[in-house]
């Protein structure tokens, strides 16, 4: 072991820094910032969150933790209820950290994740003390060649006093190439980002350093936590035909080419079996300019529909990540990784005219989208890059089911409890039983297209007469507004938001 992690990092000096990951952990202080790398469940730092978890007993270290996105290996739980995080952002999907947040122990900053590096540049958000960054490889100048994800880690690295490296030697040091840094300069004078095409190649294949901040390299061989994506359902095969059937006809009506524009496709099972969807299609020579790869993605490339994919992160069940790995030679030259900053730019998501497909848990009948809040007050995971997504992309499709939990929410509403992508953002909407095409229409025109298209028909009625009713109180955007939020409210108090 001790060789094999030699022999992957090439400046010789650095061998001296090599530490034990409680060692490593001695060099944190109550109330540091740290920024570790990950991003959902890719590429995260494995050992030093559990050195830490131990260094908190008896004194909590109520650290400010900035990642790419979410942590893998139960981290963020472990170390939420360890004392270790009192201020939490951009994104977790923990159930054990929802539950700190939820309760007001943890402060979650719920954050846009292409702004997290600018707010970190400009000093809005505190400047990180430690960076801990997994590799698989440190080269001769010091540079820092990640694994499964960029994220934010060049931005940490750029800023930290001190850098801990995580030697993962279960990540293959064949996943050198795959990345590209770059870094936007800061403001004023800054210059556009010179990228034109969604498999362009504009910076460096790994992070660069000085090395005399790399204060500890800890060995790690443990391969990132597998996705716990479900596989796709009848509800969710629907879905897929029917944004399928829009693309089709998108191409039809001339607005795009069969290769249509470039694909984005957010976290979570639906948005996977969505884009899964697509192998059932005729389209071929696509490409995605996305933040995250899930099996989808990869599926895509074998089937030979997708040309290239490029992202922050690469986030696979067991067995498609093991086909990954064996094969790296073949996607190489199709897949590339960048610091989400670049993946979410709103300027180059404008520039080539993303695709967004993201997943709701709600939406109302005039559009606008709850992403994060269930019943409007409760942290789920957080606004990822939905909104950087939708709001600047070509397409904002929002994807939800119908229904959730067996039918005692319906996930279209008269009002969204919780607001993240307004009206103006959302182009398309989509559950199991049809598509609402909201381009060019009024918010009277929108509702009953919502109302007939998308709700389930157990709710249907319920939503026709909110909306008839709202009529005749008038207005651009007719509401009842002491009964918008009563769906939610009845919900609460009885199991059920169907009126009984
Ligand atoms: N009210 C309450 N709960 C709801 C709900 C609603 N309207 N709609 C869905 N849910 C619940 C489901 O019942 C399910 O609960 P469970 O885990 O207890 O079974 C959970 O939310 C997840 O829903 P699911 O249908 O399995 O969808 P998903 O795995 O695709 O996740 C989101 C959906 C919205 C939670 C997820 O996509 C997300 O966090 N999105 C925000 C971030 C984002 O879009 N990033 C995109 C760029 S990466």
């Amino acid at each position: 072991m001790e060789a094999l992690a030699q022999a992957r990092v090439r400046r010789p000096e650095l061998a001296a820094r090599f530490m034990e990951a409680q060692d490593a952990a001695r060099l944190f202080r109550p109330g540091m910032t740290v920024g570790m790398s990950g991003f959902t469940k890719a590429g995260d730092a494995k050992a030093l969150p559990r050195a830490l978890v131990e260094r908190a007993r008896g004194e909590p270290l109520d650290l400010t933790l900035i990642t790419g996105a979410s942590l893998g290996n139960d981290s963020d739980g472990l170390m939420a209820n360890a004392g270790v995080i009192a201020r939490r952002l951009p994104f977790q999907a923990d159930a054990s950290l929802r539950r700190k947040i939820n309760t007001g122990e943890v402060m979650f900053i719920d954050q846009h994740l292409s702004e997290t590096a600018e707010q970190l540049r400009s000093g809005v958000l505190p400047a990180i003390d430690i960076a801990v960054i997994e590799a698989c490889a440190i080269r001769e100048d010091g540079s820092i060649v990640p694994t499964m994800a960029v994220g934010n880690s060049a931005s940490f690295v750029q800023q930290a006093k001190q850098v801990i490296i995580e030697l993962n030697l279960a990540a293959p040091v064949a996943l050198e190439g795959l990345h590209d840094i770059y870094v936007p300069r800061p403001r004023p004078g800054r210059e556009p980002i010179p990228l034109t095409h969604p498999g362009q190649r504009i910076g460096a294949t790994a992070i660069a350093v000085d090395p005399a901040r790399i204060a500890a390299i800890v060995v790690t061989n443990s391969p990132d936590s597998p996705s716990s994506v479900l596989p796709p359902d009848t509800e969710t095969d629907a879905i897929a035909r029917h944004v399928i059937a829009f693309l089709e006809g998108e191409v039809s009506a001339g607005r795009m080419t069969p290769q249509l524009l470039p694909l984005q496709a957010g976290i979570g099972t639906i948005a996977n079996a969505v884009l899964h969807g697509l192998t059932q299609s005729s389209f071929r020579g696509l490409t995605m300019y996305s933040e995250v790869l899930q099996d989808s993605a990869i599926e895509l490339l074998d089937a030979g529909q997708l040309a290239l994919a490029s992202a922050s992160s690469i986030t696979l069940s067991a067995a498609t990540h093991e086909r990954f790995i064996a094969n790296l030679d073949k996607y190489r030259d199709r897949i590339v990784l960048r610091p989400q900053e670049v993946s979410n730019h709103p300027e180059i998501v404008r520039r080539l005219g993303i695709i967004g497909l993201n997943t709701a848990l709600e939406f109302d009948i005039y559009g606008n989208v709850n992403s994060t809040h269930v019943g409007g007050t409760h942290m789920m995971n957080g606004i990822g890059g939905s909104g950087d997504f939708a709001r600047n992309g070509e397409l904002a499709i929002f994807v939800s089911k119908s229904e959730a939990k067996d039918g005692a929410i319906s996930s279209v509403v008269p009002m969204v409890s919780h607001v993240d992508h307004t009206e103006h953002d959302v182009d398309v909407l989509v559950t199991e039983w049809g598509l609402a095409d909201l381009r060019g229409l009024a918010p009277r025109e929108r509702a009953p297209v919502i109302i007939e298209h998308c709700a389930h028909p157990a709710y249907r009625a319920q939503l026709r007469d909110y909306y008839e009713r709202a009529l005749l109180r008038g207005g651009q955007t007719p509401h009842l507004l002491e009964e918008a939020l009563a769906w939610h409210e009845r919900y609460r108090r009885t199991g059920t938001m169907q009126v009984t």
